[in-house]
């Protein structure tokens, strides 16, 4: 795939399924403590690292952005697809949505509290995560807490359809912990935690708990 097509085709997909994505998402939460704990522990972390403005970055239809408010978090989502945040718009009419891209945040230099990444990094190929992961670190405040979660494992699967049979052209990356972390360490950042999840299903996923640093 050439430089940014993945941008434009990952668009593309989710402007595609964004109202039966949000459907199938709606309570999803609910049904997966271990996602509740990650993210109670993460607002936790996020008051004690003295609160801020919070971005939920690949924030899809908003429910995980409105979660973290619900727990007093000064949350706000951002996506790189426009129909996505018009469903979270809709959905969350109390919250701030806008419509960027991880590659460039179009954020001030260390505005931001805290980041949240939920599985939007499954998207993002190995040589465009370096520059993601420098965004973030440019955006966030000395210490500020980051949260990802993502599919655990290794190889990466193109994606021609989803959430209802709907058109989809996107790959999705799974990862090893081990790896996220080692591009974490080099983009700056200090991984303290890690959980799996759905080790005995088709598709685990990681939650890593991580600070960027003091420097
Ligand atoms: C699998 S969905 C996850 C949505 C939500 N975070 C959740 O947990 O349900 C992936 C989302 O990441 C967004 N995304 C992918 N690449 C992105 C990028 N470069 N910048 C911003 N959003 C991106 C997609 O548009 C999509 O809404």
């Amino acid at each position: 795939m050439d430089g940014d097509d993945w941008l434009t085709d990952t668009r593309t997909s989710y402007d595609t399924v964004a109202a039966s994505y949000a459907e199938q998402m709606r309570d999803s939460l609910a049904e997966v403590p271990f996602l509740l704990s990650a993210l109670g522990l993460f607002a936790e972390s996020v008051r004690a690292a003295g609160g801020g403005l919070v971005a939920d970055a690949g924030c899809g239809p908003g429910h995980v952005t409105a979660h973290l408010h619900k727990l007093g978090v000064d949350a706000f989502g951002l996506d790189l697809s426009p129909a996505m945040i018009e469903v979270a718009r809709r959905d969350h009419p109390g919250l701030r949505f806008m419509v960027g891209s991880m590659t460039d945040l179009g954020l001030t230099d260390a505005s931001l509290g805290a980041l949240l990444a939920f599985w939007s990094l499954v998207h993002v190929p190995d040589d465009a995560i370096p520059t993601v992961f420098a965004e973030f670190r440019r955006v966030l405040r000395p210490g500020g807490p980051l949260l990802l979660g993502f599919h655990l494992g290794d190889g990466s699967r193109l994606k021609t359809q989803g959430y209802g049979g709907h058109p989809m052209n996107v790959y999705v990356h799974r990862r090893p912990a081990e790896r996220m972390a080692a591009w974490l360490g080099e983009a700056g950042f200090v991984v303290e935690s890690q959980m799996l999840l759905d080790l005995d299903k088709p598709y685990p996923g990681a939650i890593l708990f991580a600070r960027r640093d003091t420097v």
